[in-house]
């Protein structure tokens, strides 16, 4: 990550600043598409209201409660289930980029590791309990990180629309955890950037037919 890393006392320690805590809640799967691409791991993000693909979480004012428990508090909304965070789980924290009015956010991470099974209920409960499902959240995705014949798969999911730095903090944790080979993913960035460079092209296909409808309205 480009901005400096503080840690989570350096960071409480900073006056009017505003805190966000966002959470990678992940397991590992013996489970495979088609059944014979491993699957590996499940890893847990979201599709935002405003279109943005990022890890479930929020805005924490850690003058009325802990960042955990604001995080907690934040969790039950969008995934409807009562998750245990704890500081054990602070991965990072940062200034957030692109934010420059007063006052500075600082973005902190956590990662949770869960059993197979508890992330199947979270997925559960975020699209039946959960008050957000469909409002704040419109629905919660599992990263593909392995790699189609075409080359899709990871590489594909990497080249979409991110909220913030989630983008950077997936890609950090997949090497931190050693979720996936540095190598398996340097190929899917560069792959990604391929992906990118043609969804510009698509885009500018799909606003060539809005012009024509819009000169014969
Ligand atoms: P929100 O309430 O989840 O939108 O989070 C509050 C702020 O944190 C947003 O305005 C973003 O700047 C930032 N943010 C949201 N989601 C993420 C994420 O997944 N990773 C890092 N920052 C995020």
């Amino acid at each position: 990550m480009a901005n400096a890393q503080l840690s989570r006392a350096e960071a409480l320690a900073c006056s009017g600043c505003r805190h966000a805590c966002h959470v990678m809640l992940y397991s590992d799967t013996k489970s495979q598409l088609f059944g014979r691409t491993p699957i590996k791991h499940i890893i847990l993000m979201q599709m935002r209201f405003d279109g943005l693909l990022g890890f479930p979480g929020g805005f924490v004012n850690q003058s009325q409660e802990r960042l955990e428990a604001g995080l907690c508090r934040e969790l039950q909304e969008e995934l409807g289930v009562t998750l245990s965070i704890s500081e054990d789980d602070h991965a990072d924290a940062r200034y957030a980029t692109g934010t420059n009015s007063s006052p500075r956010l600082i973005t902190h991470f956590y990662v949770k590791k869960l059993k197979e099974e508890q992330i199947k209920e979270v997925e559960q409960a975020s699209a039946s309990t959960a008050k957000d499902h469909g409002q704040e959240v419109l629905g919660m995705v599992r990263v593909p990180l392995y790699t189609t014949k075409g080359g899709g798969g990871l590489s594909s999911f990497l080249s979409h629309a991110f909220i913030g730095s989630a983008r950077t903090q997936l890609v950090d944790s997949l090497l931190r955890l050693h979720l996936l080979a540095p190598e398996d993913l340097h190929k899917a960035l560069k792959h990604s950037l391929k992906t990118h460079a043609l969804g510009a092209v698509d885009l500018q296909a799909a606003l060539a037919l809005t012009e024509a409808k819009r000169d014969h309205s």
